[in-house]
């Protein structure tokens, strides 16, 4: 009674306050903790970034050293999870065994479950429950690359790879990825470097439909394996991070470039969606997109030119000059990432995974926000306007008409 508000979307609700990530979408400006995205992706590392998102400064050279090792050491998963990924079907998508994987890793570590533990479980200030919150964060993100090489390694039936020492994280993470027997195999310095900054600059957007979903779920106090698992549903999904996937196949069915002109007035009639362009808070360019082109320069250098570049720079200089985006304030996004994975031999389907991997770090950083938050956690509950029938009675069903 009484409610009246409809933000359908969210369009224009403020659920919390935070100190993690700065989005001004109108001047194509994004900064974690008060650093410029560009300046990080230059200077700074995904775990390094990854310290400054969940705690709030650079660490010190000590303060990384232990963050790293402590991730790297998490990095091994249960013997009970190669059985867990033997268990789905050959062609099932990588997605898919990531999410049922996160819940799975729930089902291990009583110590992060509220109903076991007790209702309080993290206190600011409280030395014991603030350690017992690391290791939690610790153990997602070390185990991230290991469960996303699983997923992808059981496709193929190949056996799976224990963490390397002495690596860095995503440059274990390829060697997971892609280890063959006993031959040593050093993943590509350009390519991990590559890799890492996309990760970094995939690790947090603040209040996107899968970090919000982690929030609301972790509202109601849940272990943050289960929360992270609902993110990373909520993140499959195409208008989220299966975009970057939904690019590659959008570009694959337009093929050459000539066909452009064609599929953009598909998109004006609405018959098609343009995936990689347009986003709820950036009104102009992302500006993850520049750093995107500049990682994919280096990576072409390796592998060379996907042959659907030509095609998708005909796409956006269209797209750039077409009136229907232009009033509508549609650029590029972040998800033309997804022609720099397709150089980098990564499945189409896989996308959206090494989006979710470096994505848990954002994830984690607002849930831990949220759990220190002053005045304790309130579950998420918004309220509907109800618009459906009055009462009715029951009706058996031979009286139905
Ligand atoms: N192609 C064609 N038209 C579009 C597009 C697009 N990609 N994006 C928005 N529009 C139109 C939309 O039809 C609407 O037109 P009208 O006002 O005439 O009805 C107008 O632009 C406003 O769009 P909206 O759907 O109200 O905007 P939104 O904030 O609800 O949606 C979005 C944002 C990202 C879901 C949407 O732009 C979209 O579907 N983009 C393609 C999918 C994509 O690339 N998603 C990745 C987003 S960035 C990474 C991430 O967050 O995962």
């Amino acid at each position: 009674k009484g409610l009246r508000v409809q933000d359908r979307g969210f369009l224009n609700t403020a659920v919390m306050q935070s100190t993690i990530t700065y989005i001004d979408g109108d001047a194509g400006v994004l900064r974690y903790r008060g650093y410029p995205i560009e300046q990080l992706a230059e200077k700074s590392s995904h775990l390094e970034s990854a310290y400054l998102l969940i705690y709030g400064s650079l660490p010190t050279a000590s303060q990384y050293a232990h963050f790293e090792q402590e991730i790297m050491n998490h990095g091994v998963t249960h013997s009970d999870a190669t059985q867990f990924f033997q268990s789905f079907r050959y062609d099932a998508h990588p997605m898919s065994m990531l999410t049922s994987a996160f819940a799975m890793l729930g089902s291990y570590y009583s110590e992060a479950n509220p109903s076991l533990q007790g209702q309080r479980l993290y206190t600011k200030g409280d030395a014991a429950s603030l350690a017992t919150m690391d290791r939690q964060i610790y153990r997602i993100i070390g185990k991230a690359i290991t469960l996303a090489a699983m997923a992808y390694r059981v496709r193929q039936g190949r056996e799976f790879v224990t963490p390397p020492t002495g690596l860095s994280y995503t440059a274990s993470f390829l060697y997971q990825m892609d280890h063959i027997g006993e031959q040593d195999y050093v993943p590509n310095p350009i390519l991990v470097k590559a890799l890492d900054v996309l990760f970094l600059i995939h690790a947090d957007h603040e209040l996107n439909a899968s970090c919000t979903t982690v929030l609301q779920t972790g509202s109601s106090l849940v272990d943050p394996y289960s929360a992270i698992a609902a993110g990373c549903a909520s993140l499959y999904g195409p208008l989220h991070g299966g975009a970057n996937e939904a690019v590659i196949r959008m570009l694959i069915s337009i093929g050459k470039p000539e066909n452009v002109p064609a599929f953009i007035e598909a998109v004006k009639r609405r018959e098609k969606t343009l995936s990689g362009f347009g986003h709820r808070v950036y009104k102009t360019s992302d500006p993850r997109s520049f750093i995107v082109r500049k990682t994919a320069d280096e990576v072409f250098k390796v592998t060379g030119q996907d042959q659907l570049l030509e095609t998708a720079m005909a796409l956006h200089d269209a797209a750039m000059k077409d009136e229907y985006f232009i009033k509508r304030r549609l650029a590029p996004n972040v998800d033309f990432c997804g022609l720099i994975y397709r150089a980098m031999g990564f499945p189409l389907d896989f996308f959206p995974v090494l989006f979710a991997v470096p994505r848990v770090v954002g994830w984690l950083a607002h849930w831990r926000q949220m759990m220190l938050q002053e005045g304790g956690v309130k579950i998420w509950r918004p309220r509907q306007v109800y618009v459906g029938e009055t009462k009715r009675d029951y009706v058996p069903v031979d009286d139905r008409v």
